[in-house]
């Protein structure tokens, strides 16, 4: 029987990733033990009680980085969390939070990164710094998260085509499309390896 780590999906918007995540659970080598999120309108809250998941909405008064860590580590302690998955989650990850989970917190970006990566650099900016730079590739990646944003070393990425008349809603799809095969994927590997 294949082991299954158990991992926490952080998620403050739509959630496609998330539920991406979910769909390939099944047999895979992680299981969600819990969705934390920082919204409580986020989209993927519904989709977490749809697959009977757990649920932890992050307490808007916690602002301090040790106040949010401390209550962030004591849900990923209760509930045997080893890998923490980033699925559009948009607060910084607290320096304290990524030295407990050192080479284990990842996150998905909308573009090749080291470009198009940093504060500011995310859902429509991202895409619309790409076309205006007239490039013609773009794609997911998935990387360590460290202290700061979008810079921890990159574990994959996959290459989309930027195509003549493309607007940033149009690029955005052909990414997100590419996140949900690579990012579950990539995420089962990891665990595999543990
Ligand atoms: C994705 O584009 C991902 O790359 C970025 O945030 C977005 C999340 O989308 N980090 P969703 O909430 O998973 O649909």
């Amino acid at each position: 029987m294949i082991k299954s780590v158990p991992i926490a999906v952080f998620a403050s918007g739509g959630g496609s990733n998330f539920q991406a995540l979910l769909d390939f659970e099944n047999g895979s080598s992680y299981h969600i033990a819990l969705l934390i999120t920082d919204r409580e309108q986020a989209g993927a809250i519904e989709k977490a009680r749809k697959a009977g998941k757990c649920l932890h909405v992050l307490e808007p008064k916690n602002k301090s980085d040790q106040k949010m860590t401390a209550e962030i580590l004591s849900v990923l302690e209760a509930c045997e969390v080893k890998v923490v998955v980033l699925a559009g989650y948009l607060k910084k990850i607290p320096s304290d939070l990524v030295a407990r989970y050192p080479r284990r917190i990842v996150n998905i970006h909308p573009a090749l990164l080291p470009s198009y990566g940093g504060k500011g650099m995310y859902g429509r900016n991202v895409h619309e710094a790409v076309i205006q730079a007239g490039e013609k590739i773009s794609g997911p990646t998935v990387h360590y998260v460290d202290e700061n944003y979008d810079t921890g070393e990159v574990i994959a990425q996959t290459v989309v085509p930027v195509i003549d008349g493309d607007d940033p809603d149009s690029l955005a799809d052909r990414v997100l499309q590419a996140e949900h095969q690579l990012y579950p994927t990539i995420v089962h590997q990891l665990c595999s390896s543990l």
